[in-house]
């Protein structure tokens, strides 16, 4: 065997370390992302006036313009990194789903929960990106609008949920994987990010209702 081909197994699991890295780093982007995206979307629940104030900030000083982009970006590469530990054959499938069923494991299961969202929040996802990142400016008005219409609603109701299922898990995940979660106290994180989880989902409802009976300035 060559030195080189004897170096190899050291080599390629460097890399997959760095790339398990990358792929932490990025969701731990996406989670921070995605609750300050809602809270910011909230922020019409309070008034319509501060949803505005808070877009045209962000595009005053370049940040949607530049930042929406990169979000897309950074999303699509988590979705690349991730995708090495998804099976997409169908005798892998069937293998992960008999064996949460055989061994009924919580963490097998929230694996599962966060592989299939993650196939439609892909598409979802990418689909909301392009349909707000190429109508700027943001306004609670462009968003009522859209909301009122009936589909976007409905697209939403499927979005939200799984989004925050999503985030939810991957933050529990990251914490078992970084150790700031020790065994002895995963079942109490669990039930704290389940809260947390359910917090986000109500929020976001609440704003979906808020911009369904907005009266909407003609
Ligand atoms: C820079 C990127 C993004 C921008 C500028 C943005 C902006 C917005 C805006 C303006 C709304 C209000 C509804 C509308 O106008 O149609 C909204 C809603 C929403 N967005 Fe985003 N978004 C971004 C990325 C994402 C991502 C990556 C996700 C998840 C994959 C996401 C999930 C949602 C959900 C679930 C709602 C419904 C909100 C609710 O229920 O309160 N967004 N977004």
């Amino acid at each position: 065997m060559s030195v080189e081909s004897s170096l190899m197994p050291g080599r390629s699991s460097r890399l997959d370390g760095l790339l398990d890295w990358m792929q932490m780093l990025s969701g731990a982007g996406l989670i921070l992302f995605m609750w300050a995206h809602m809270v910011l979307v909230a922020s019409v629940v309070v008034s319509p006036e501060w949803m505005n104030a808070i877009a045209h900030f962000f595009e005053s000083t370049g940040m949607a313009q530049v930042g929406g982009p990169l979000v897309f970006l950074l999303f699509l590469a988590h979705f690349v990194l991730a995708a090495r530990k998804l099976p997409f054959h169908l005798e892998g499938q069937k293998t992960i789903w008999s064996h949460a069923r055989m061994m009924r494991h919580g963490d097998t299961w929230m694996w599962i929960v966060q592989a299939v969202s993650a196939m439609i929040i892909l598409i979802m996802g990418a689909i909301h990106m392009w349909v707000v990142l190429t109508d700027l400016p943001i306004t609670a008005a462009k968003s009522a609008a859209r909301i009122q219409e009936g589909f976007w609603f409905v697209f939403y109701l499927v979005l939200l949920p799984l989004v925050e299922l999503h985030v939810g898990i991957g933050f529990y995940r990251i914490g078992v994987k970084w150790g700031f979660i020790k065994s002895n106290g995963r079942g109490i994180f669990k039930k704290r990010e389940n809260l947390l989880t359910l917090a986000f989902i109500i929020i976001g409802f609440v704003t979906l209702l808020r911009f369904m009976f907005l009266d909407i300035p003609q």
